[in-house]
């Protein structure tokens, strides 16, 4: 699968998002080494702060229904730029490339650690 093809996977998910808040409906396609793709999608709640992004949503997937870890993933894309709690989760799966729509609509590839340099760590 090609980024652009995971790309499209994750702009197809974006429709089933749950954003009546604020209406900013995000997907995201997450590859893993075995060439499974995981979906995720942004989950909203009346109480703002309690809702999900969508690359946590097809991490948190991967992990609960087939047990994957950091590693097992090449890359993931997503159809808005990360925001900075996701970075952090990027960094901790260790994905190679982060395919995104910037905020001028363009689609980039970076690693995590581009995204977020010198990371927090445990
Ligand atoms: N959102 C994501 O799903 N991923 C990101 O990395 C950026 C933000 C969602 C969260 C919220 O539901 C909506 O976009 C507006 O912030």
């Amino acid at each position: 699968m090609t980024d652009l093809e995971l790309y499209e996977r994750a702009k197809a998910a974006a429709e089933r998002a749950y954003a009546p808040y604020s209406n900013f409906l995000v997907g995201a396609a997450l590859l893993g080494r075995d060439g499974r793709v995981w979906e995720g999608v942004n989950v909203e709640n009346a109480s703002y702060s309690l809702g999900v992004c969508a690359e946590r949503a097809a991490i948190a997937r991967a992990v609960s229904e087939a047990g994957r870890r950091p590693g097992d993933f090449e890359a993931i894309a997503i159809t808005a730029s990360p925001c900075g709690g996701c970075r952090q989760w990027l960094v901790e799966f260790g994905l190679e490339r982060v395919v995104y729509a910037d905020n001028h609509g363009r689609i980039v590839t970076h690693t995590p650690d581009d995204l977020l340099p010198d990371t927090f760590v445990l």
